[in-house]
């Protein structure tokens, strides 16, 4: 297959897989106590994980301020090094955390925030720009928005960032946004279990990029059938909107019975399940450009390892849609 894509309506090419950097981030709370992360990680390996991705042609990069309460922009930064400007960095801001304690203390929706918090990201990542600046606040009031999308236009004339996105789930908000010349994608979640026709439908329609996050369900489509055990995984005690793993200790079983479901199509020619889940979203628009997260070596080689065996065919497609009887 190709193995770039454009990023919407901006001309800037992208791998057509990125690499999500929040699990990289390590661990984090809530000031409630609730992890936010995904436990512990080695930020050797992380560094190695993000080395790997670059030498197998990973060109896209996903990360946000708070991952790690700053942690994850720092290690992707020291692991890019020399080699940034070879790569698309995108980050997101609209968190508020102490680095220190590394919690997430609340929300900040002011442009004089969203200024701040560009500059922190820039020191952390070690540059002078970033590639895609997105709105991390899914569900922030439009008007608002409006607000911060003008302010993203002041940026770009800056020099500070170069396209922006909004990482919301809403179509409507999405649009908002992308009245911006320079609004280029929306980041949401897609995956083979969770469809989004109407977000599809719109990215189409505005040129935008369909950036997805959790493509694997979370580790569900990677093969992940338990909750995992150490508790200072966000999945180990998962907040409302966090779907797929039930209490924690073990995944919802309708969500595995649809995974068990499609395993024989997903892993076709010789595709691991993970493989044929990043497949299905190649196939699903030209537009999409999966994100999915990684904490080791192995993990970045086999999601890399995808895009040599591309999407999956227009007639798999229907057949994955009549077996999960959508
Ligand atoms: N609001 C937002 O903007 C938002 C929200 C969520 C995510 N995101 C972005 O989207 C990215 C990806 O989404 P996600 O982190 O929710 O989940 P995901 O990509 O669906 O799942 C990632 C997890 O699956 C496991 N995994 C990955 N590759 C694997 C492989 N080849 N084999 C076995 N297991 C594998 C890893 O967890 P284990 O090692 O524990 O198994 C990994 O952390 C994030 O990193 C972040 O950049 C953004």
């Amino acid at each position: 297959m190709e193995i770039t894509r454009t990023l919407g309506r901006s001309g800037i090419e992208v791998s057509a897989l990125g690499f999500g950097c929040w699990a990289i981030g390590g661990e984090w709370q809530d000031a409630d106590g609730q992890p936010l992360g995904w436990g512990k990680v080695d930020d050797e390996e992380s560094v190695r994980a993000v080395h790997r991705a670059l030498d197998l042609g990973i060109t896209f990069f996903d990360t946000a301020d708070t991952y790690g309460a700053g942690h994850s922009e720092r290690v992707l930064g020291r692991a890019l090094g020399k080699r940034r400007d070879d790569v698309i960095v995108a980050t997101k801001w609209g968190n508020v955390f102490d680095e220190e304690t590394r919690t997430r203390t609340g929300v900040d929706d002011t442009p004089a925030h969203a200024r701040r918090a560009l500059t922190a990201s820039l020191d952390r990542l070690g540059t002078d720009h970033v590639d895609l600046y997105q709105l991390h606040l899914n569900d922030l009031d439009p008007e608002r928005a409006a607000e911060l999308r003008d302010l993203c236009e002041e940026f770009v004339r800056e020099g500070l960032i170069r396209a922006y996105a909004w990482s919301t789930d809403d179509p409507a908000r999405a649009a908002v946004f992308a009245q911006g010349e320079h609004c280029t994608a929306v980041q949401h979640a897609l995956n083979v279990l969770q469809d989004t026709p109407e977000m599809l439908s719109l990215c189409e329609e505005l040129g935008l990029a369909s950036i997805n996050r959790s493509p694997l369900a979370m580790g569900l489509l990677a093969g992940k059938r338990q909750g995992p055990k150490d508790t200072g995984d966000i999945r180990s005690k998962p907040p409302a909107w966090l779907q797929g793993f039930g209490d924690g200790t073990s995944a919802d079983p309708e969500w595995l019975s649809r995974i068990d479901a499609l395993r024989e199509i997903l892993t076709s020619e010789g595709r691991t399940l993970a493989q044929g889940a990043l497949a299905w979203l190649w196939a699903r628009s030209p537009r999409t450009v999966p994100i999915p997260g990684f904490r080791s070596v192995a993990q970045a080689e086999q999601n890399a390892g995808a895009m040599e065996k591309g999407p999956l065919t227009a007639g798999q497609l229907t057949e994955v849609d009549s077996l999960l009887e959508r």
